[in-house]
């Protein structure tokens, strides 16, 4: 006997379709954001590329860091038949650089603007809008410093939060300074928090000498009535750092990009440098994030690369399609066609002329059923409108097109353009 529940999907891993039960799951949620995202994409100009979901472990240890908490908890890491240890992407900048490098673009092409959408995988505790396997749709800018790309950046994230219809989002955002910027905050910051360790949790206290940037962002009240009062990386910048922030503030003024400054904003990976930014929303308790990004000037010569200046971001698809599940209409076809015996390549006919006339959705019955069969079909996948076609239909040329919402039918000529004007005057749109 087999039990089926042992072969269901993993803890924390999500089938996405038209069959799921929580509405931010619907397949028409997750076709809506991710056309709206590439298609503003590809108009800012980053071209799609399509990057291998296992790496080699080595490359997210190095490149993330490996103090961090992805890659010391939450990687998927497994040894495969040939003895070499890879990981689940658990993001995915660490790759693009990656791939960067194996393309020798650094010396060949050095500017490059990307974006991908994908699934990345960490083994943190499943909750709302917090998952093993999640989708990040993601772009990356190698090989441009001047802080015009950040703004840039910034402001087609906020256009993309206007696109769908996205409010209450706040724009955080900080600057952790070029190496020499952070090294003199982190010693300002460890004598700070060496002096009120008694305050800190025990894992801040251990972060204090290994990563005390991270105890900036503890989500402990404790730690972080500590944090409000740490001195300012502001204070710690070097000349170049300030003015790159300063600069990328007065551009985000001039494109009208609201933000606030969030002195707290770290980051959870360790390639970052200068500019850090997160866009929050308060609707989805704890995991508060909807996307993520910044600079990582040093991540490809980390990697073996030369010093190339890049930025990025990457948003959660589940936590968007949490957030605009209700409003996306999850309907199904314009039209859904249904011929009687007889009458199916006229059926077939008709549905290929409207895709061409317009991109009308249009869905031909072919289960060879009972009309009334064919009818429900069409109320359960919520087809907006229907045409039975049958021998009658088919000698007079002449049909009925019900539209599925109020019961109404109007007569319609049985040809391409008719139904397409029949369509327009029934749906609208
Ligand atoms: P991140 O902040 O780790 O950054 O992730 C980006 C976004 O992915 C988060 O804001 C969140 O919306 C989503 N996310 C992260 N973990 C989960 C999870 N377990 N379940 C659901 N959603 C999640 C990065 O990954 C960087 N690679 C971004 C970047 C690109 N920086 C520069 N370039």
């Amino acid at each position: 006997v087999v039990d089926k529940t042992e072969l269901y999907a993993v803890k924390g891993m999500n089938d996405i379709g038209p069959f799921a039960s929580e509405p931010f799951l619907h397949s028409a949620v997750w076709q809506h954001i991710l056309g709206t995202a590439g298609t503003l994409l590809n108009q800012y100009g980053f071209a799609p590329v399509h990057l291998p979901v296992v790496e080699p472990t080595a490359l997210f240890s190095r490149g993330i860091g490996a103090e961090t908490d992805i890659v010391g908890k939450e990687m998927y890491t497994f040894t495969d038949r040939g003895d070499r240890s890879l990981s689940l992407r658990p993001e995915g900048t660490a790759g693009a650089v990656r791939a960067y490098l194996e393309h020798n673009l650094a010396r060949t092409d050095p500017v490059q603007k990307w974006w991908y959408a994908g699934p990345m995988f960490r083994a943190e505790r499943p909750q709302k809008g917090r998952y093993r396997q999640f989708y990040q749709i993601g772009a990356e800018v190698l090989g441009i410093a001047d802080p015009s790309a950040d703004a840039e950046m910034l402001s087609m994230l906020h256009h993309l939060c206007t696109a769908l219809g996205l409010d209450g989002i706040a724009v955080r955002l900080n600057t952790l300074g070029d190496r020499e910027s952070r090294q003199a905050y982190r010693g300002v910051l460890v004598e700070y928090l060496t002096a009120r360790q008694g305050e800190l949790c025990e894992s801040c206290r251990g972060r204090i000498q290994t990563n005390p940037f991270r105890v900036l962002d503890c989500k402990r009240e404790t730690c972080h009535a500590v944090a409000v009062n740490a001195p300012d990386i502001l204070l710690s910048l070097t000349p170049a750092s300030r003015e790159h922030f300063d600069r990328v503030c007065a551009l985000l003024g001039d494109l009208k990009v609201p933000y606030v400054r969030d002195p707290l904003l770290v980051r959870g990976l360790d390639y970052y440098t200068g500019t850090t930014f997160e866009f929050t929303t308060g609707l989805l308790g704890s995991q508060d994030a909807i996307l993520g990004g910044g600079r990582y000037d040093e991540l490809v010569e980390l990697l073996g690369g030369p010093p190339t200046p890049a930025i990025g971001f990457a948003a959660g698809v589940e936590r968007l399609a949490l957030l605009i599940a209700d409003k996306v209409a999850k309907t199904g076809p314009d039209l859904y066609l249904i011929p009687m015996p007889g009458a199916q390549s006229a059926c077939l006919l008709l549905a290929g002329e409207l895709r061409k006339i317009a991109p009308w959705r249009v869905e031909v019955d072919c289960s060879g059923g009972r009309v009334k069969h064919q009818m429900h079909r069409a109320d359960r996948i919520r087809a907006r409108s229907a045409i039975v076609i049958g021998s009658e239909e088919l000698a007079s040329g002449r049909g009925k097109l019900k539209n599925l919402k109020d019961s109404t039918d109007v007569p319609v000529e049985l040809c391409g353009p008719a139904v397409h004007a029949a369509l327009l005057d029934c749906l609208g749109s």
